[in-house]
């Protein structure tokens, strides 16, 4: 490939300096329903009235716009968090605080976006929740649709979801209440945002 990587003269760390801030991606992982969105808003909500420079790529937002040419098979998926990924990334490189609330079932994508960004820059969230009771749930009514056939692919039901293994951070969303799992949030990622 003909290509030259462009040096500029601003660099991460001078645009972290300025903000003061260390920029960090903050992903969450879990089922459809599992209140990975919920806790993503939430904790961004909490960092913004800190003062934290921070923006929320949400799966549902970003497959209307960036990535609706992708579909649920499992190459739409792969490429859908590759992108994220690569926006994340640069994003980091702005010197934000990213928080990103896609399904990402699969383990192998979210290690490619953990090497991508390097380990110290990325935290895993999984919003563990039973899919038995995002079922029950199903506040979009989609899982009702899977079920009659009329969405295929449907995480948890006819495509798989990979639990990961080493999370940062578990928060069970089933057993806990919002702002106790925000509080457990919070105290996990200051940290590892704050400068200094
Ligand atoms: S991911 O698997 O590629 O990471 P993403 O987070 O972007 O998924 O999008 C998931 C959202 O799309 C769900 O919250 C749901 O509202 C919607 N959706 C539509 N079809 C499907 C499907 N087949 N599987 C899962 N989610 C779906």
């Amino acid at each position: 490939m003909n290509l030259h990587t462009q040096h500029t003269k601003v660099s991460k760390a001078d645009r972290e300096d300025l903000l003061n801030q260390k920029s960090m991606l903050i992903w969450f992982t879990g089922l459809s329903g599992s209140g990975k969105s919920t806790l993503a808003v939430g904790l961004e909500k909490i960092l913004f009235d800190k003062g934290f420079k921070t923006y929320l790529l949400d799966g549902d937002n970003i497959r209307q716009g960036l990535n609706k040419d992708l579909n649920f098979d499992e190459q739409g998926r792969v490429e859908n968090i590759r992108r994220i990924g690569e926006v994340s990334k640069l994003m980091l490189d702005a010197g934000l605080v990213v928080l990103t609330a896609f399904i990402s079932p699969f383990r192998s994508d979210r290690t490619l976006v953990r090497e991508l960004v390097g380990e110290d820059r990325f935290i895993e969230v999984f919003a563990d929740c039973p899919i038995e009771i995002c079922e029950q749930r199903d506040v979009k009514g989609l899982y009702k649709k899977a079920r009659q056939g009329e969405i295929k692919n449907f995480t948890g039901i006819d495509s798989p979801y990979e639990a990961p293994l080493q999370a940062d951070i578990i928060v069970k969303t089933a057993e806990m209440k919002l702002n106790d799992s925000l509080d457990l949030l919070l105290e996990k990622v200051l940290p590892r945002v704050a400068k200094g």
